[in-house]
């Protein structure tokens, strides 16, 4: 029987909130729990404190309900339908039942659900009908939308969508290809996702800067060849961003840290003012936001939960809202008005290693388009375009620190904890390495602005305490500079015998806040 303080856990729950079965705060409906009462007192127990286990709950009483006034068993999705009525938050909830065999309805709404479909042959005739590119063997997608309820039967399928006028029309939705290949998701030569992931930067980066750079002066020495950068996803927005008020980068974790790396070569290349928020903070904060504003969503995965209920803020705010992510058809890439795609390739490690370096090189190819016109920023432009063309080469030079890296990780894998003290635009560098120790070797460490250390920190610096400082030079040494960092943090984690690319409590992507 469920007793009156599981009870409060069991509706407490903000992420998912059921109007009947809210708890007894003042702030929530009064009669809420008199719902989950009705159910404990027609027999139903509660076995567990998760605030999902009263959707199956609701969904026998309904169907008893339903039967009962339809005189018959009611479709699967009909049945499922009823039941979204009585929820609010955000989900992604798949239905089976013994009532129902052999088919199974998934919904959404707020968290992500993609249909898979290996063989689209193999499903029902008319299912495809609206689907042109069907045919070879490779693995295709259907990215589903918010409200959307899929019902699969008899080896076919319908998705239906409850916010629309009628609500038994299916709804067509586009089926997509995987640009992933089974090879590229697996390990091939390494022995976790991590290391193989930071391995991979030098084709990453320029893989990221593909079809988008023009490296190569075509007249030596011409001083009016002015190198293009071209992000096509910017280019009808081009003189609107430049005019805007204010560029907000909102992110959390890794990307907000790749964000901070590359801010400022925005400021310097753009001359304008740039900020930097914290998707939950902003949430938090009901953060200001104009109509002039340009907000820049950056995340790997496009569907982490605070950047994403940060997005819908700022779009109500009109706000213009670009994504950089880097996985398409994600909820970023679909929710943003325009963007860019990382293309640095599936990133599986659990920890952001290569997305973070393209993430910053997007950002800085981002500010070399839009200072394109600008005569008094050519020369720096020109440098960094220069350099972009050898920084794969120069990461892959870095990597040969691997065994450097290796041989510090042994001194220091005792450590309680570890500084990593940097200015300018390598604050983010020391950010981004104390973040990626600690979430794998579960060492206590802390990113420190070099500037402030008199302002405080030095209290705690002694002569047990292990430093790392990188160097401090140009734009892009942020992604030169963080590879051996997250070598170190890699092989920490290693010899302290940790799961590299599953760090306790932690998920690649936070669907919820
Ligand atoms: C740390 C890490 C996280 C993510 C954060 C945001 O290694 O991966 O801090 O950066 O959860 O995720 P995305 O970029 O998918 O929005």
């Amino acid at each position: 029987m469920l007793r009156e303080h599981q009870l409060a856990n069991l509706t407490g729950n903000k992420r998912l909130q059921c109007p009947q079965f809210r708890s007894s705060e003042p702030r929530i409906h009064e009669d809420a729990p008199i719902k989950v009462f009705a159910m404990v007192k027609h027999g139903e127990t509660f076995v567990s404190e998760t605030d999902t286990e009263v959707i199956p709950k609701l969904c026998k009483f309904i169907f008893q309900g339903l039967n009962k006034t339809e005189g018959g068993k009611v479709p699967f999705s009909k049945l499922v339908m009823e039941v979204l009525k009585k929820l609010e938050g955000a989900y992604a909830l798949l239905f089976k039942s013994t009532h129902y065999p052999g088919e199974m309805v998934a919904c959404k709404r707020g968290s992500p659900l993609i249909l898979g479909i290996k063989d689209p042959n193999s499903l029902g005739r008319g299912s495809f009908s609206h689907i042109r590119d069907a045919g070879d063997k490779k693995w295709r997608v259907i990215v589903l939308e918010d409200n959307d309820v899929l019902h699969l039967t008899g080896g076919g399928y319908g998705i239906y969508n409850t916010a629309q006028q009628d609500v038994e029309e299916a709804v067509p939705r586009v089926l997509l290809t995987l640009q992933m290949e089974v090879e590229q998701i697996m390990k091939g030569g390494a022995d976790h996702f991590m290391q193989k992931e930071i391995h991979e930067q030098p084709e990453s980066l320029l893989q990221t800067m593909r079809g988008r750079v023009q490296f190569q002066r075509p007249a030596l020495g011409n001083p009016y060849f002015n190198p293009r950068i071209k992000l096509g996803g910017l280019v009808e927005v081009t003189e609107t961003l430049k005019r805007c008020r204010r560029v907000m980068f909102v992110a959390c974790g890794t990307s907000y840290h790749a964000a901070m790396a590359a801010r400022q070569t925005i400021e310097e290349m753009c001359e304008v003012p740039v900020v930097l928020e914290l998707a939950s903070d902003l949430l938090d904060r009901r953060c200001p936001i104009f109509r002039d504003d340009s907000c820049v969503f950056l995340s790997q995965s496009g569907e982490t939960a605070d950047t994403l209920r940060a997005l819908e803020y700022a779009k109500a705010k009109g706000a213009l809202c670009m994504g950089i992510t880097n996985t398409v058809g994600s909820s970023i890439s679909r929710s943003t008005h325009f963007g860019v795609h990382l293309n640095a390739g599936y990133e599986i490690g659990v920890a952001s290693t290569k997305a973070y370096t393209s993430q910053i090189i997007v950002v800085t190819m981002m500010a070399l388009q839009l200072s394109e016109d600008s005569i008094s920023k050519r020369e720096k432009r020109d440098q960094i375009i220069d350099e972009l063309g050898q920084l794969p080469g120069k990461v892959r030079r870095t990597l040969m620190l691997d065994g450097t890296m290796q041989e510090l990780a042994k001194q220091l894998m005792s450590q309680h904890s570890l500084m990593f003290f940097a200015r300018g635009y390598n604050y983010a560098t020391a950010l981004e390495a104390a973040l990626k120790v600690k979430e794998v070797s579960l060492i206590h460490s802390e990113g420190i602005l070099a500037g402030e250390m008199k302002h405080g920190v030095l209290a705690l610096v002694d002569e047990n305490l292990p430093i790392v400082v990188p160097e401090t030079v140009e734009a892009l040494q942020p992604v030169i500079n963080i590879v051996p960092l997250q070598l170190l943090a890699y092989h920490l984690a290693i010899l302290k015998g940790l799961d590299v690319d599953q760090p306790r409590n932690l998920a690649k992507s936070v669907t919820v806040s």
